[in-house]
């Protein structure tokens, strides 16, 4: 099976990205699919972007995908520019896509909503991201629930294609996450940068306490002796996802007939998040102390994605009458 995704280079991701999206990444390599992965900058540009700082969110999100566990020996890594044929593909598509269906795009609707200078790079956005998947022939394409409609918006340009000119393209299926959302430390419904309520994968451990230990807790419980319910405090949502049956066990029982305070609770929670971040904080900075390393195995990524996306395009030129 053929998978391929993509992530925004607009810094370190967070546990939200992890539970909603990379850990699919992860999975999909480990069990022998061939994936290709891409650090997306072309979408990236759709909002303002400092150069500068743009080519350093290049590498350090190309050092944290290797420091969580993306395998250069298995999975193609690259640079979304270093593979032209994605935005050649995306041009063709766009003279497919209906302008209707585009209008009704939610994400761009929001976006555009938010900021009243929005471009037509925004606007187009989804086709290009159904270029880099069908460019590839994905069968498999693991993202968060959010990209679930430019998904759909991908499997219509395909079975528009096909029945145009030439059964090319494979309908990609969307695999979403178990989690697909992790809750924010404020305890609002989302993990995200802009609310500035999330740990970062390679956050360092005084860091994470220091948001641990004011982050919202069910709200009944004032003091210790307050009894109170796990189902609704953040805190138990992210024991959910780093803690053994028995530190849940002792966290249900310890918080609903008030044994334990918040404190403790919090404490055992950062112990085992910090078991699982610290490796991947460790293998980052040695990688970030190292960019050529981490250049040359994306350099090696893009001549992989190169040979099969430059393939596609010449099927697709061929199909639409370019081939003189
Ligand atoms: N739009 C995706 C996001 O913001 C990133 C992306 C771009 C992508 N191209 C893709 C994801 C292709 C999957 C497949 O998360």
């Amino acid at each position: 099976m053929r998978v391929f995704s993509g992530i925004q280079p607009t810094g370190i991701p967070h546990l939200g990205n992890y539970f909603g999206t990379l850990i699919n990444w992860l999975k999909l390599q480990n069990e022998g699919h061939e994936c290709f992965y891409s650090i997306v900058n072309q979408h990236a540009i759709t909002v303002p972007q400092e150069p500068k700082l743009l080519s350093q969110n290049i590498i350090q999100m190309a050092a944290t995908l290797l420091a969580v566990g993306i395998d250069p020996q298995k999975s193609t890594l690259f640079v979304q520019s270093d593979v032209p044929a994605h935005i050649q593909l995306a041009w063709i598509l766009s003279c497919l896509a209906p302008m209707g269906q585009m209008e009704r795009m939610i994400q761009y609707k929001e976006k555009a909503k938010s900021d009243n200078t929005a471009n037509l790079g925004l606007f187009s956005y989804p086709v290009l991201q159904a270029a880099d998947i069908l460019i590839y022939k994905a069968d498999t394409v693991p993202v968060g629930i959010d990209q679930a409609q430019h998904l759909e918006l991908t499997r219509i340009l395909a079975k528009k294609f096909n029945n145009q000119f030439k059964e090319l393209f494979k309908e990609p299926q969307t695999l979403h996450t178990q989690t697909t959302k992790v809750v924010g430390l404020d305890g609002t419904a989302k993990m995200s940068k802009s609310k500035n309520n999330y740990i970062s994968l390679v956050e360092d451990e005084d860091t994470i306490w220091k948001k641990l230990s004011v982050a919202a807790t069910d709200p009944a419980r004032i003091k210790k002796s307050d009894p109170g319910n796990p189902e609704i405090c953040n805190i138990y949502s992210l024991h959910q996802l780093f803690s053994n049956q028995k530190d849940l066990d002792w966290v249900v029982d310890g918080c609903i007939n008030a044994k334990i305070g918040c404190i403790d609770c919090k404490k055992q929670l950062f112990k085992n998040i910090t078991d699982f971040l610290n490796p991947i904080r460790e293998r980052y900075e040695a990688l970030i102390q190292k960019p050529n390393e981490v250049r040359s195995a994306l350099e090696n990524g893009a001549k992989k994605a190169n040979k099969v996306a430059s393939t596609t395009l010449q099927e697709v030129y061929e199909s639409i009458g370019f081939k003189y």
